[in-house]
């Protein structure tokens, strides 16, 4: 039998159905709550309480430290599949066959040239300009060189839009990071991999051979698979409520950008690094930095710790702080700051105001740790985890349009001045 919630407002009740998850989570369903008490609306800031769609892309149990994208768990996923795989599965739905992935492969690559204007727009930058600021216009202005709105009821337009943006963003990105390098943008290598072409689109250098390595290869692919899904958090929100104006794909995927640059999102990982250099250079006093992540008084908080769903551990965190112990070891190289990182992970998740608040290391915790071992620089930290991201927001963006979803627009509470007449300003 269907459940139901009721809601009492002066006497008078209100029934509202509960819908139910396959994953059996509960979401009372409000929508016709303004119509049926004549304008009483809900009040959520952050949104910690409300759903904002049904979707069937993303599974996480906060509780329980449980991801999975479409049933298929993120240990699984990291272990066993690469990342064009991992795309495929998040956008269409299911695993690719052979077939389906060797012309997904493909397809990506006719489409991998980026037209030699858009140089034009990046050289306008200053070298100095953060690399996330940088590939969001690229992304926005890609819309000027492919015009013209894609009919999602055509799945031919959808798949070739699709292709399009999975195959021009890393050669973006990797334009993104030489330009700040001063090294000659290129297109890349269309007999590679996604994951190995990307590799050498950032570090191919024009006077020395290009030396392909399986492991950082490995250890990339499942950065990005880590990093691909994540269901409704600041940027995939964005991304749909952009996308629920009927803002192109490119267009939401630019604003989602946006969203993840800030340093309690995506731009953690950069502000993870650059924090515990900050504590390496001051004597590595891990206690020192606790004590101050504590001081309700102080504006510094731990980056890289607590999560707004993770109540128990951020599944991701644990596969990457495995890997980031797998990838110095393997490269052979000591980082000083994943000791630091270590030893502040160990202080907090036994100090009690960690422990009351339930706040674990996130995926951004280890992340950078494995980045700056591949030689990618800080600034461009979080556009690995764009690139990552990149196919979860296209998933994301395709399920809100083809379910129709209405424009995004939510309601406020109105606590400012009640009316008042128009005062003059000779006589203020
Ligand atoms: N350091 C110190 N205290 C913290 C931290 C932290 N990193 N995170 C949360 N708290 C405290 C917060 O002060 C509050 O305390 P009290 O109850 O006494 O007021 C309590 O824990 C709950 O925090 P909140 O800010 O209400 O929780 P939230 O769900 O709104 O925020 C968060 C989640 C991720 C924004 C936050 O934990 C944070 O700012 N973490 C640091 C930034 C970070 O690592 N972000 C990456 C998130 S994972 C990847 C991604 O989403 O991109």
């Amino acid at each position: 039998m269907s459940k139901i919630a009721t809601l009492e407002i002066d006497g008078n009740k209100y029934e509202f159905p509960i819908i139910e998850g396959t994953e059996k989570e509960l979401g009372i369903d409000i929508k016709t709550l303004r119509g049926a008490t004549g304008g009483v609306t809900t009040i959520d800031p952050g949104y910690k309480n409300t759903g904002s769609c049904e979707s069937g892309i993303t599974f996480l149990d906060g509780e329980k430290g449980i991801l999975r994208y479409r049933g298929y768990s993120i240990e699984e996923l990291a272990e066993k599949a690469d990342f064009l795989e991992v795309a495929y599965l998040l956008i269409f739905g299911e695993l690719p066959t052979k077939v389906e992935l060797e012309k997904f492969d493909s397809d990506i690559k006719e489409e991998s040239h980026v037209d030699e204007d858009m140089k034009k727009i990046l050289d306008g930058f200053p070298k100095s300009a953060h690399p996330m600021g940088v590939l969001s216009s690229l992304t926005s202005a890609l819309i000027a060189f492919n015009p013209g709105s894609v009919d999602v009821d055509s799945e031919e337009e959808m798949y070739n839009a699709i292709v399009k943006i999975l195959a021009k963003f890393p050669v973006l990105a990797a334009w993104t990071m030489r330009k700040r390098k001063s090294l000659p943008l290129d297109y890349g290598d269309n007999s590679l991999g996604y994951v190995e072409n990307l590799h050498k689109m950032m570090f191919a250098r024009p006077n020395k051979a290009y030396e392909p390595n399986k492991l950082v290869y490995d250890a990339l692919d499942k950065l990005l698979i880590l990093h691909a899904d994540h269901e409704q958090n600041c940027s995939t929100s964005t991304v749909r409520i952009v996308g629920s104006s009927h803002a192109g794909l490119f267009a939401s995927l630019s604003a989602g950008m946006s969203a993840l640059w800030g340093p309690l999102h995506g731009g953690a990982n950069q502000a993870v690094i650059e924090m515990l250099e900050a504590i390496k250079a001051d004597g590595g006093d891990t206690a020192k930095y606790i004590a101050k992540a504590k001081d309700k008084s102080d504006p510094f908080r731990l980056m890289g710790f607590g999560h707004r769903v993770y109540k128990n551990f951020d599944p991701r965190a644990n596969i990457i702080k495995k890997s980031a112990e797998e990838v110095l070891g393997d490269l052979g190289i000591e980082d000083p700051v994943l000791d630091i990182a270590k030893g502040l992970a160990k202080v907090a998740l036994e100090d009690e105001y960690f422990v009351k608040r339930k706040l674990y290391p996130n995926v951004d915790f280890y992340s950078g740790i494995i980045y700056r071992a591949l030689g990618i620089p800080t600034e461009m930290f979080t556009v690995m985890f764009a690139l990552g991201r990149l196919p979860g927001w296209i998933a994301q963006w395709k399920e809100m349009r083809l379910r129709k979803e209405p424009i995004g627009r939510p309601r406020q509470i109105y606590v400012g001045e009640n009316y008042r007449p128009f005062v003059k300003v000779e006589n203020r």
